[in-house]
């Protein structure tokens, strides 16, 4: 089951699915899989004072979760939008489940306007980089920070290209 979490049920349903990620991150070494950071991150896309629109994607199979993307509105003057923490659960990895849940997570950014999607990825992920070439997204030519500042350095800057809505 695809769930998504956004500004009408962050606060009332936040608590249950950080729990299923805790679970799944307690198995993962990767910098991404740190529980409090990624909490922290949540905390910030959904905060009211920024009036940020963001929707968190996951897929859930009998309570585990399997993986899981979240987008954030980060200029809401130009409807510039990002994508943020892309993971799959190590034990179901190279399944195809991040690219479900990648095109599912696109397809609900339809309901919301938007005129350009980035997302950043270290040189060194080759998965992560073959995942969002496969769904639309060509390296932009820049770090991510210069695509748009404040985000985190020396990651490649990726653009989402198929904007046929
Ligand atoms: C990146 C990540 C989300 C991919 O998840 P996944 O569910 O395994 O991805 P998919 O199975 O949908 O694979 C998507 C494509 O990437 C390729 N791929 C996946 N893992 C790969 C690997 N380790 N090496 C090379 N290619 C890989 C797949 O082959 C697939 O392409 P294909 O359909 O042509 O075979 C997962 O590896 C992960 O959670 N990594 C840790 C967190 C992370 O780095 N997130 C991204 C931050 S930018």
């Amino acid at each position: 089951m695809y769930k998504i979490i956004d500004n009408n049920n962050f606060k009332t349903e936040k608590d249950k699915y950080i729990t299923l990620v805790e679970k799944v991150f307690a198995n993962d070494s990767d910098k991404i899989a740190n529980i409090l950071e990624f909490e922290k991150h949540l905390n910030y896309i959904f905060a009211s004072p920024y009036n940020n629109q963001a929707f968190w994607v996951l897929l859930i199979v009998n309570e585990t979760l399997i993986s899981m993307v979240n987008f954030f509105e980060y200029d809401s003057l130009n409807h510039d939008w990002c994508l943020f923490t892309t993971f799959t659960n190590k034990k179901y990895r190279c399944k195809g489940y991040a690219g479900k849940v990648l095109k599912y997570g696109l397809n609900h950014l339809k309901r919301y306007q938007y005129n350009k999607l980035i997302c950043g990825i270290e040189n060194t992920n080759i998965a992560s980089i073959k995942l969002h070439e496969k769904n639309g997204f060509v390296y932009s030519g820049y770090d991510w920070d210069e695509l748009a500042p404040g985000f985190p350095k020396n990651h490649l800057g990726f653009i989402y290209k198929n904007f046929n809505r």
